[in-house]
């Protein structure tokens, strides 16, 4: 049987440990038979050295979301690799210390802007710098913590999740006519350097294992992977907009906690 993603050309950012949720959506896309591409912020060099342990090694192209040369350039930066694409992964978030861990009523809002500009924003960039090079059949998806609440310590991340998910509903509605999809991955917590930055995050990690009706594990990046997968692959061609919890069943039920 051919893979999901047999033939697919894809985009995928946020690779900077072996943790990364994207790292795992970059290797199991290429088990599926995928093309990728990767983009690295900053460390570029430890980005490489990443993704020679990919199935495939996989080329890395510099882009930092917040910068609009990097943004204008990056569609002819792929097709140095590719002559189109398929699916773009969003997984890319970023909050200034004060923006998290408990003291939500003192973060400045130079910092929460650059909350807002790196984790909810540049969802918008991404998929307009990507457009260029897409067309029907085409999915842009992102990774996303559920936004409906008010979590301890997750403060502004929280906020800008909270847009992400509007700015996801936003982008379909604008893409849909092109016949592109984008929809969101809405994750339990996972030990990644994003996560382990967050002072106060055992929280979550502690009550999610108790609560999630299928049980939840901290290591398993592979779960949001598959679903990532998915929703590039040809098997969602009518869901757009949508926001599919790959969480255990947390968001579901009523905590105790
Ligand atoms: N780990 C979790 O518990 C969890 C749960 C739900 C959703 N998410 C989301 O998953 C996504 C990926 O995070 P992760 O947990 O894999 O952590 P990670 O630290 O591995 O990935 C975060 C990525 O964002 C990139 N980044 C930061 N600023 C950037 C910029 N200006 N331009 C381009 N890239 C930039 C980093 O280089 C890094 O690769 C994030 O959106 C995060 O909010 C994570």
């Amino acid at each position: 049987m051919a893979g999901l993603l047999e033939g697919k050309r894809l985009l995928v950012t946020g690779i900077i440990t072996e943790q990364s949720i994207a790292f795992s959506v970059a290797k199991l896309a290429q088990e599926q038979g995928a093309q990728v591409v990767l983009t690295g912020f900053g460390r570029l060099s430890l980005v490489e050295r990443i993704a020679k342990r990919l199935p495939q090694e996989a080329p890395v192209i510099e882009l930092d979301v917040t910068n609009q040369e990097h943004l204008d350039g990056l569609a002819d930066k792929v097709r140095e690799h590719a002559d189109g694409l398929d699916g773009v992964l969003h997984s890319i978030g970023f909050a200034p210390a004060s923006c998290l861990g408990g003291d939500f009523l003192a973060a400045p809002w130079e910092d929460v802007a650059t909350a807002l500009h790196v984790s909810t924003f540049s969802f918008k960039s991404l998929a307009v710098a990507c457009l260029p090079l897409m067309g029907p059949g085409g999915s842009v998806v992102g990774l996303d913590f559920d936004a409906t609440k008010a979590w301890p310590v997750y403060d502004w991340m929280g906020v800008a999740k909270a847009g992400l998910e509007s700015t996801s509903r936003y982008l379909a509605r604008e893409l849909g006519p092109r016949g592109i999809r984008v929809n969101l991955v809405a994750a339990g917590p996972l030990r990644t350097m994003a996560a382990k930055s967050i002072p106060g995050f055992a929280v979550f990690e502690d009550s999610w294992a108790k609560t999630a009706p299928l049980g939840w594990d901290l290591h398993d990046q592979a779960a949001a992977a598959k679903a990532c997968c998915a929703l590039m692959s040809d098997w969602f061609p009518a869901t757009t907009g949508e926001i599919v919890h790959v969480d255990g069943g947390y968001h579901a039920v009523g905590s105790s906690q």
